[in-house]
């Protein structure tokens, strides 16, 4: 079995996987959500220090499995660099007790993966990565072979919902909250422009409707009545700038299976649009279960799994976080 953790942002959680089945034998997650929802977004020192409560926690839960751990992986980029040493430092105690190799593993490749938990990986794949820190389409064709053909220039999607719950004084995180107000509004009440719609590049952007919509909010003043409506277009906007760049891109590269991951691959307005624009081309969709969708352990147990079937270990002097580095 293999021990994982996740602590890359707001999320603690350490899953085991049975190496052989890919079974998820055990999977435990602490959400800091509330604890950063009075801030309207993470705060990086408050979400390491929860990290530090949190971790031993979870991990005096799992000691049954010690016994028949083969490795032990961790999360090691990207994400924020004071969280990510949390959760490496202890994947390094484990690893020196119990005389065990350590898997260093990139979160994002952890979102694609948590499309085949205790499933076989099945590729090739056009992935959209829609989270908080990123928003991007990947071409993935093996565990090693992945390529970004398309990426925000700014803000994430997610990271727009957040900003956008903020402005509303509506708590962390955003998505939920805005996706729940926006399901009663008219979502052609503002009319928003769509970012980048008459540029040629096929890449995201996000700061500028984010702007749009802080202005609108502004105007609104105390008009709660308003907010749902702003919501509603705003979700829509933002919907629309992913599936006309996608669009796009489809004309370069016809989709086959398509599938969406990231905490707000959730989004109930996104999916349903995105399989209405696969539809014309028979492409399939494929999800992360919900629960599957946002930051957890058991996605990076499961590359873990595929990175310990090819030997790549790191080792203790040399493994190092790397919160900036993409994919
Ligand atoms: O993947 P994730 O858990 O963390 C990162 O790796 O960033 O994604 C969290 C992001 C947050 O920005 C959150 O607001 C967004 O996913 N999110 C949503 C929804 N649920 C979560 N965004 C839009 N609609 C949702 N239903
Ligand atoms: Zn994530």
């Amino acid at each position: 079995m293999i021990l994982s953790i996740e602590s890359s942002c707001d999320d603690t959680a350490i899953a085991i996987t049975e190496i052989e089945t890919k079974k998820l034998v055990f999977h435990k997650k602490i959400s800091q959500e509330l604890e950063h929802s009075v801030y309207g977004g993470v705060v990086p020192e408050l979400a390491a220090r929860l990290h530090a409560e949190a971790l031993p926690k979870i991990l005096a839960q799992t000691k049954d499995y010690f016994e028949d751990l083969k490795a032990v992986a961790v999360t090691t980029s990207p994400g924020l660099a004071v969280t990510l040493v949390e959760g490496l430092v202890m994947a390094k105690a484990i690893a020196v007790a119990l005389n065990l190799p350590l898997i260093g593993v990139n979160h994002l490749v952890g979102h694609i993966y948590s499309l085949f938990i205790e499933k076989e990986e099945k590729f090739p794949l056009t992935v959209l990565l829609v989270s908080g820190g990123h928003t991007q389409v990947m071409e993935v064709k093996s565990l090693s072979e992945i390529k970004t053909v398309a990426k925000s220039m700014d803000d994430s999607f997610g990271e727009s919902f957040d900003k956008v719950a903020k402005m509303m004084g509506l708590g962390y995180p955003g998505g939920p909250l805005i996706q729940e107000l926006a399901k009663n509004g008219d979502r052609a009440k503002y009319n928003f422009t769509v970012p980048l719609h008459q540029s040629p590049l096929i890449a995201f952007s996000y700061s500028g409707l984010k702007n749009a919509v802080r202005l609108a909010v502004d105007e609104a003043g105390e008009d709660k009545e308003a907010y749902k409506h702003i919501a509603a277009s705003f979700e829509h906007i933002a919907t629309k700038h992913l599936t006309m760049k996608l669009k796009k891109y489809f004309k370069l590269q016809k989709p086959q299976s398509f599938a969406i991951v990231g905490g707000a691959s959730a989004n109930l307005y996104l999916r349903a649009e995105i399989e209405k624009l696969l539809a014309p081309y028979n492409a399939k969709l494929f999800l992360s279960e919900l629960q599957y969708c946002s930051d957890n352990a058991a996605m990076i147990g499961r590359v873990a799994v595929e990175m310990y079937k090819q030997k790549m270990f790191s080792e203790l002097d040399a493994i190092d976080i790397s919160p900036k580095s993409s994919l």
